[in-house]
């Protein structure tokens, strides 16, 4: 050892986290870890019930807001039905499509067909590019010669560019492209899609309908308390766990994100050295999402943006007021963009700019006073928490 250092020492899995890939995102819990879906489950389960006696599936839509569950229990489902299926003596294949990965018909349609090929005839060869959908087509045909069933997941389908990989599906039966009975379990995170979907897709893919709702707090709690494994013995305290999941349930009641912020709270304890993750950590590793979230929502704007956003987020941060005029803006941005070495822009960009940011939903613009012929007088107003962008954007603008 010539560094100096043990290995122990350099290769620190420090003193907070025992298993941390138990919240990882894409962690995938077990089935008896599952909460709180026994209706959807049960319902995905009776779309596919016929399906495991060798019978056409249904189809089925699922629609809810991110982080509820929707892509773990169809997945979950999917492999008990092949499972179930198996035992009845009847081959039921599924495939799961991302189509926020997969967002054309020939994307689907060659990740399908590797997927089948990967379980029935991995020795097969498949061209990854250079094809057309149609012959992506010809080989799942061909790959699914001998099988009873063929259950499609279709995940983030209003990511989809089109809806052929639909329509080719769900006439693929009575076109006589395959005996095997296709059922189609589609996914969107956006209940808005619905009516786009009814309208665009051929009525035979949308035998049923399912909604995910978000989780509640104690849902989420459970969610939670199923994964204190991710954590050393001791290391949480109680109040940790229904802190994160009160939280969770108040802001969008998403698993996804109850998770990370029970990470993110973890992680906070272990730069910090603190031997105990403590509430304060999940208030922290809240401020610290958001902030992250605010910086992503921002990250395409130039510098003068992020100097005017800042300019309003100290102004409102300072006073008891809410709203703005554009000259109070301006002169404090004009100081600010100064401050960095910037040359500043004039009144009138910044009024633009400054609207332009009510598209993203981080101000609000209103005419006031004035009336139109004497030039109304605008004020502003931030939308988002002021001590969040001020956070994001100091180190936002350090980074350029
Ligand atoms: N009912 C649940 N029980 C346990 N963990 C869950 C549950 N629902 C969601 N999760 C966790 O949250 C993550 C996101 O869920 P997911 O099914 O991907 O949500 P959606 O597809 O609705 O956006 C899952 O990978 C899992 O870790
Ligand atoms: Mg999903």
């Amino acid at each position: 050892m010539t560094d100096g250092f043990s290995d122990t020492d350099l290769f620190s899995t420090g003193d907070i986290f025992a298993r941390r890939e138990l919240l990882r995102v894409g962690h995938v819990p077990e089935r008896d870890r599952i909460v709180g879906r026994d209706d959807e489950m049960r319902k995905v389960g009776a779309a596919l019930g016929p399906a495991t006696q060798g019978g056409p599936p249904r189809n089925l839509i699922i629609f809810g807001k991110t982080g509820t569950g929707k892509s773990l229990v169809s997945r979950h489902i999917c492999r008990r039905a092949r499972k179930h299926s198996r035992e009845n003596g009847v081959d039921l294949r599924h495939v799961y499509v991302d189509c926020s990965d997969a967002d054309t018909e020939t994307r689907v349609a060659r990740e399908m067909v590797l997927q089948v090929r990967d379980e029935l005839s991995p020795s097969m060869e498949i061209p990854a590019q250079g094809i057309g959908a149609s012959e992506y087509y010809r080989y799942l045909w061909m790959l699914l010669e001998d099988v009873d069933v063929f259950a499609v997941i279709l995940d983030e389908i209003d990511k989809l560019s089109d809806d052929d990989i639909l329509m080719q599906l769900s006439r693929a039966e009575e076109s006589g492209k395959t005996d095997a009975y296709i059922g189609v379990i589609s996914i969107s995170n956006k209940i808005e899609y619905r009516e786009q979907l009814n309208e665009r897709v051929n009525s035979s893919l949308q035998d049923r309908e399912l909604t995910f709702h978000p989780y509640d707090a104690n849902q989420l709690e459970e969610i939670l308390q199923n994964r204190r494994d991710a954590f050393l013995e001791g290391v949480l305290q109680d109040d940790v766990i229904p802190k994160t999941a009160a939280l969770a349930a108040r802001e969008h009641g998403d698993a996804r994100k109850a998770v990370d912020i029970l990470f993110e709270a973890g992680s906070l304890a272990e730069e910090r050295t603190d031997s105990k993750v403590t509430t304060q950590h999940v208030d922290d590793a809240q401020q610290r999402t958001e902030v992250k979230r605010f910086q992503d929502l921002v990250s395409g704007s130039t510098p003068h943006v992020k100097y005017i956003l800042r300019a309003l987020a100290l102004l409102t941060h300072d006073s008891d007021d809410v709203q703005f005029s554009t000259s109070e803006i301006h002169q404090l941005y004009e100081r600010l963009a100064e401050q960095e070495g910037s040359e500043p822009l004039s009144h009138d960009r910044v009024y633009r700019l400054l609207k332009e940011q009510s598209f993203l939903g981080i101000t609000e613009s209103y005419h006031t006073g004035g009336g139109a012929s004497k030039g109304a007088f605008l004020q502003h107003r931030l939308m988002k928490d002021p001590e969040i962008v001020i956070e994001a954007l100091d180190t936002g603008i350090e980074d350029e």
